[in-house]
């Protein structure tokens, strides 16, 4: 089987470990790609691929073609920013649309996991929040989940336009997957049933 992770984080932090907590779950050989180490141009909507189906910017993006189209599983993970993907992620994206227009990707399985730390309106990047905290005051604990939520359904929608088969997601908030760990390696041995 063919696994592949794609990390939108610019740091090896909360979303690397829940993709590769869900990817060795798998109990698979994969390759995590990270998007930050790899030089992505920003989709400039040329329409080449609407004719070729390729993309005609030449860069790390086009290994990456190659091997989201050999891949039988995939994972996404994308650390909630501002109620949405990183800017990495949504570089990814957008330069899937030759995948989106051959239809390679469909009927892949697919899997999202997402984190945030945000509290009352600001964001914390740096450190968690005592998680005892969220889970004491309710109205806390949903402004803290809908905001990573959100995010989960923007890469739910993408994973819909590319017509992959979604085989669940898991969230964390406070900044701390540690918390969903158990989520975590279930969705991993759910990905290879
Ligand atoms: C620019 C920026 C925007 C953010 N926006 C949100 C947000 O809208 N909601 C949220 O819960 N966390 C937000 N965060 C916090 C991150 O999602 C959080 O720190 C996450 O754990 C980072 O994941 P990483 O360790 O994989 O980088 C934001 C962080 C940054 C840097």
């Amino acid at each position: 089987m063919n696994i592949i992770g794609i990390s939108g984080s610019p740091r090896d932090k909360n979303t690397a470990h829940m993709l590769k907590t869900v990817l060795d779950a798998t109990g698979q050989e994969y390759e995590l790609i990270t998007l930050k180490d790899k030089d992505i141009k920003l989709c400039n909507a040329c329409g080449g691929c609407y004719k070729s189906y390729q993309c005609v910017v030449k860069d790390d993006m086009q290994e990456i073609y190659g091997k989201l189209s050999k891949a039988d599983i995939i994972v996404l993970g994308s650390p909630t920013y501002f109620d949405n993907v990183t800017a990495l992620m949504k570089v990814f994206i957008d330069r899937c649309l030759p995948l989106y227009l051959s239809e390679k990707l469909k009927d892949k399985k697919v899997a999202l996991v997402s984190v945030g730390n945000f509290k009352k309106g600001e964001v914390n990047f740096l450190d968690g929040y005592n998680p005892d905290e969220a889970i004491k005051d309710p109205d806390l604990k949903e402004e803290m989940e809908n905001t990573v939520k959100r995010c989960i359904d923007n890469m739910n929608n993408f994973c819909r336009s590319m017509k992959l088969k979604m085989v669940g997601s898991v969230f964390a908030i406070n900044g701390d997957p540690s918390l969903v760990n158990s989520e975590l390696v279930k969705l991993g041995q759910k990905l290879i049933l």
